[in-house]
């Protein structure tokens, strides 16, 4: 749900695309970078400046994975779902964040602190299973590390 939103960042996105046709892609990342999020507000500003259908936009948010309509945590987890960090039980590193966290794959904590999403690779194949924390990589996760480190955070 959203609050107060300040949109006024908006005009300058769109006087930056203001005679493009198809911008829509690069308003949206715009938006986002603003934001961490695609807020409603912004949606039906969008329609009306491009004109185009909100379900429409909906549609293009939904199928490209890069944008999100919810606010980002604090902190981003980004824990790698890729084959190496398979092999070496990412899965059970994820069922001991969302445990901890008390969250799943894509939500956000109430208190607004974490989000959790998961990546293809994260390029740290040898140090598997991987998981990055906003800039900061921990490797060789186990359910256990999992703890110590959400710890610090908590
Ligand atoms: S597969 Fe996880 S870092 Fe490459």
């Amino acid at each position: 749900m959203d609050t107060v939103i300040d949109l006024s960042p908006l005009n300058s996105i769109f006087a930056e695309y203001k005679d493009i046709k198809g911008a829509l892609i690069p308003i949206l990342q715009k938006i986002q970078n603003q934001y961490t999020y695609i807020p409603e507000p912004a949606v039906e500003i969008i329609a009306e400046k491009l004109n185009i259908s909100e379900s429409e936009i909906y549609g293009v948010i939904t199928f490209y994975t890069q944008f999100y309509t919810q606010p980002e945590g604090e902190y981003t987890i980004k824990l790698c779902r890729g084959t190496a960090c398979h092999v070496k039980g990412s899965k059970s590193t994820l069922e001991a964040i969302e445990r901890k966290l008390g969250i799943k794959e894509e939500e956000t904590t109430k208190d607004n602190l974490f989000t959790l999403r998961t990546v293809a690779c994260l390029g740290a194949c040898a140090v598997a299973p991987v998981m990055m924390i906003n800039d900061e990589y921990y490797a060789e996760l186990t359910p256990e590390k999992i703890e110590t480190i959400f710890n610090k955070f908590l």
